[in-house]
């Protein structure tokens, strides 16, 4: 529709500045994947520091204990950070934020590469630590730096650039991990430590992208540095349109009240969509596709796979590739549909993973391995993937959207952390049964979302509050005196704003 108008507006200026700022997404990808390949040189540095201690090995079921710390740390880490993103972006500003959650990266990298040196596993758990509190926090500010400088018509598209960053760090943390290259048993602590770099980049060109003009003008009021902000972002001197845009969101805010954690739980009116928000997440996670991620590796291995890091490197190469499918699908066939598609393919793809794990003996059993392994990550990033991350925000209007966010955030993360905690202690105890478990998991979610979920494609806020047999979204907090003098025509234009 407002086809010239949408070209004009994406210059070479706002492409560098959510390019600086994705630079975060590749961060959290990077140090979802980084950890799966080196796991075997891992195991040997915790059995080497021991035996320096103690003077005899490690035991397996202690070194499978320090392991899967190792790994699921990183989402405890992930859960205060994505937690406390509302504090610091609202103090700090979005630029500085990013800015300064950087540090993080370069305490948590610093500790990781010198852990060998200073023959400590601790610190190896303790820099995962750090970069998970570092991700979380990027987990928020990404997104929403780039869904603040973004021009309002292309918001969605310029949206899913978050996951497409997550998904090419996932990737580019796997082909750093080869052996030949950074995978090594001597320099596995550089690849952990290589977050470092991005970090320093992404310091050094923060300065010259400008602070979110969202920011400078409803937190910061500052009228005439958001223009400046704008007209460079935009390429043009006529950014009234924006501008005006910004000041009714302004005025919004000012009408409708922020809405607490507690409120948020307590209020009717927000059960149905804060149970289909927490319960989205939670289908992302408890599909088991960070027990692929993190552990592939060892679960290609044990298919009876030749040379497992190059079929993890598959996988990869597949999530990204279905990343930009899911891209042009999900205002085509709606989130709904590709969500169930993804949730059914991805159970189908759990039993094929069974089968052939329980007869890999039988000739060419790993290759059926691998394709399951694939499907599986396919179908993951056609639905269950980029949606859960999209439709929380669809499903809140303005005033409980960010608690909303922190509690969908936090939810996801836990869920991270429960996998990736136990994993290795479920396949150690079931076998070649365990992605079973992630079955029954993905045919719960399948029936919940068949009942319960909408279709949000194409609807505004308050067609979406309305399926949920309330009242349009901005006047939904019954208890709220403020909220009742929201008028409706406000909730039309975040509708309309919502890209
Ligand atoms: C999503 C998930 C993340 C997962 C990734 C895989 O971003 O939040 O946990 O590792 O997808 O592509």
């Amino acid at each position: 529709m407002e086809g010239q108008q949408q070209e004009k507006q994406v210059t070479g200026y706002l492409l560098f500045s959510l390019g600086t700022a994705v630079i975060g997404s590749l961060q959290f990808g990077y140090n979802t994947g980084v950890i799966n390949a080196p796991e075997q040189k891992l195991r040997s540095f915790f059995n080497d520091t021991w035996v320096e201690r103690y003077g005899e090995p490690i035991s397996p079921g202690v070194c499978t204990i320090v392991w899967s710390v190792a790994v699921a740390i990183f989402s405890v880490g992930g859960m205060v950070g994505s937690f406390s993103v509302g504090v610091m972006a609202n103090r700090f500003g979005r630029r500085r934020s990013m800015f300064l959650v950087n540090c993080l990266a370069v305490i948590g990298g610093l500790l990781m590469g010198f852990s060998t040196i200073c023959s400590s596993y601790e610190m190896v758990i303790a820099g995962r630590l750090v970069i998970g509190l570092f991700c979380g926090l990027f987990t928020g500010l990404t997104p929403m730096y780039v869904g603040e400088v973004s021009p309002t018509p292309l918001r969605g598209a310029f949206g899913t650039l978050h996951q497409l960053g997550v998904v090419v760090g996932i990737l580019i943390a796997q082909v750093f991990g080869l052996e030949s290259l950074l995978g090594s048993a001597k320099l596995w602590p550089l690849l952990l430590a290589l977050t470092v770099a991005p970090a320093i980049l992404q310091c050094i060109l923060l300065p010259f992208c400008p602070e979110s003009p969202r920011f400078l003008l409803i937190n910061l009021k500052q009228e005439e540095q958001a223009r400046k902000a704008l007209v460079r972002l935009r390429g043009s001197e006529d950014v009234s349109k924006d501008l005006q845009e910004m000041k009714e969101e302004s005025a919004k805010m000012a009408m409708e009240k922020k809405v607490t954690i507690l409120e948020l739980f307590r209020s009717a009116s927000y059960r149905q969509p804060l149970l289909i928000a927490v319960m989205l997440q939670l289908s992302q996670q408890l599909s088991g596709i960070n027990a692929v991620f993190y552990y592939s590796t060892g679960i290609f291995e044990s298919a009876g796979v030749k040379k497992p890091i190059y079929a993890t490197i598959g996988a990869g190469v597949v999530n990204t590739i279905f990343t930009v499918v899911s891209l042009f699908l999900v205002e085509k066939a709606g989130r709904r549909s590709l969500h169930l598609l993804g949730l059914g393919g991805m159970a189908i793809s759990a039993l094929l993973m069974t089968i052939s794990l329980l007869l890999k003996t039988l000739p060419g059993m790993s290759y059926v391995a691998i394709t399951a392994v694939m499907l599986f990550v396919a179908m993951f990033e056609l639905g269950p993937g980029p949606i859960p991350w999209f439709i929380v925000a669809e499903l809140f209007s303005q005033g409980p959207r960010p608690a909303a966010m922190a509690v969908a955030g936090c939810c996801n993360w836990t869920a991270n952390f429960l996998v990736g905690m136990s994993f290795p202690k479920l396949e150690e105890l079931c076998g070649p049964w365990v992605f079973l478990i992630f079955m029954a998991f993905l045919i719960l979610f399948f029936i919940f979302t068949f009942i319960k979920v909408p279709e949000t494609r194409g609807k505004t806020f308050d067609e979406i509050a309305r399926s949920f047999g309330g009242a349009p979204a901005a006047t939904t907090l019954p208890a709220s005196p403020v909220k009742e003098k929201v008028p409706v025509s406000i909730e039309d234009d975040t509708a309309a704003n919502a890209g």
